[in-house]
């Protein structure tokens, strides 16, 4: 799997999102460089971990978005919701039956997923927020 990299390009235009989105990209670097990535421990950390890492990030940025009056909030916050929901059911797969899942196969989702989603619809607010800074 191609690993991404965040770079200024993935810049929202805040500084606490784009730390969370730093972290996020970080944390898939390291889990999917890890030697023990695919031991069952690893993994069910690293999903909690993700799902709840997802939740929190997600939370916080609607609150920016609510903030700054930003109009295209709820069309953005079902989006977040469809994802969350994908993450979490991931997890609970994963808790059931360990051999459904492999490390890249999350790894995956969250990455194509929040580039994609940070380069779409994330970008949207950012001359919201920057109006408002
Ligand atoms: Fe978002």
């Amino acid at each position: 799997m191609e690993l991404l990299e965040w770079n200024d390009s993935y810049s929202v235009g805040d500084a606490l999102m784009d730390a969370h989105h730093q972290v996020f990209f970080r944390m898939v670097r390291q889990f999917s460089q890890s030697p023990e990535r695919d031991s069952h421990d690893a993994m069910k950390k690293r999903i909690a971990f993700l799902a709840e890492y997802t939740t929190m990030h997600l939370g916080a940025e609607e609150k920016l978005m609510q903030q700054v009056s930003y109009p295209g909030l709820e069309q953005h916050r079902a989006v977040h919701q469809a994802f969350a929901k994908r993450v979490h059911a991931a997890k609970e797969a994963y808790i059931k039956n360990p051999g459904s899942i492999a490390a890249d196969d999350i790894l995956t989702i969250m990455q194509e997923w929040f580039a994609d989603h940070i380069l779409g619809e994330d970008k949207k607010y950012m001359p919201h927020v920057r109006q408002q800074a």
